[in-house]
């Protein structure tokens, strides 16, 4: 190899670096510190809304989506929000819509909308079912332990209370199918040994949590 294409060679290797540095964790690391940070939240939920108006028609300006087969973004955690784009740009997840706009957003674009969305309170909405008795056993015996007794999820599981019955029924199913456009999720090996029956009966629990 001559000098220069030795060169080339290390800065390609440098730039390398540098793109493999934007891993998603170091991104979900880069929102954290803004989310601790008054003045940056701030401005960063002011540039959100300003993106996000893409989503409102599906997800509510509020995030109360208008739709029970969309789910809320309202109060969610903003990093499972940021990590569903990923999910939705690599292919892990897929859904027509969401394939789409996850990889036309620039890395700012999704810290922003997340954490925008993420700030939004639950509107509490009408349920088709009430809610279960059975499912609220189910819930206590097994969900709570990573989403929390309240439902509402931490910086590493999503925020499941009040979703909407349909969108939890929708993919509970899914996970239990092993359907692919929900693949690799932990929740596979979580519903494994339930029956239709019974998802239902926590999705109908769940979707009454405020
Ligand atoms: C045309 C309707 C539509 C639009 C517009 C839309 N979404 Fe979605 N979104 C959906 C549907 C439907 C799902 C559920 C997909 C599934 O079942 O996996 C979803 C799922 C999501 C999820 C995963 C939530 C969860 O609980 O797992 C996130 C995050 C999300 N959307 C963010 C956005 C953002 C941000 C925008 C705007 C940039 C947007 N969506 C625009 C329909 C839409
Ligand atoms: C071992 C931890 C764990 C347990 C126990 C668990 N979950 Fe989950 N759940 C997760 C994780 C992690 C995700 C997010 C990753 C994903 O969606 O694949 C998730 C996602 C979900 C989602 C999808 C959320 C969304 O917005 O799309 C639903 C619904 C759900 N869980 C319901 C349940 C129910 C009901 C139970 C009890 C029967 C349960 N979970 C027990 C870890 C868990």
């Amino acid at each position: 190899m001559n000098r220069l294409s030795s060169t080339l060679a290390g800065l390609l290797l440098l730039l390398g670096s540098q793109v493999q540095a934007e891993s998603v964790e170091s991104m979900l690391q880069e929102m954290a510190i803004i989310e601790k940070n008054t003045p940056l939240l701030q401005a960063a939920i002011e540039d959100g809304v300003e993106r996000a108006q893409l989503c409102f028609r599906c997800h509510g300006d509020d995030g109360n989506s208008k739709r029970d087969y969309i789910p809320n973004l309202a109060s969610q955690n903003a990093a499972y929000l940021f990590t569903q784009f990923e999910h939705f740009a690599n292919g892990v997840r897929k859904d027509y819509v969401m394939s789409k706009l996850a990889t036309a957003l620039t890395k700012e674009d999704r810290i922003n909308i997340a954490l925008y969305f993420s700030q939004k309170p639950v509107v509490v909405r009408e349920q088709p079912v009430a809610a279960s008795s059975k499912g609220e056993q189910i819930y206590k015996t097994t969900c709570f332990v990573c989403h929390g007794n309240a439902g509402h999820g931490s910086s590493q599981y999503p925020r499941i209370a009040g979703q909407p019955y349909e969108y939890l029924t929708k993919t509970l199913m899914r996970f239990m199918h092993n359907d692919p456009d929900r693949k690799n999720s932990p929740m596979i090996g979580v519903v494994q040994n339930m029956d239709e029956q019974q998802l239902r009966d926590v999705a109908s629990y769940i979707a009454h949590m405020p």
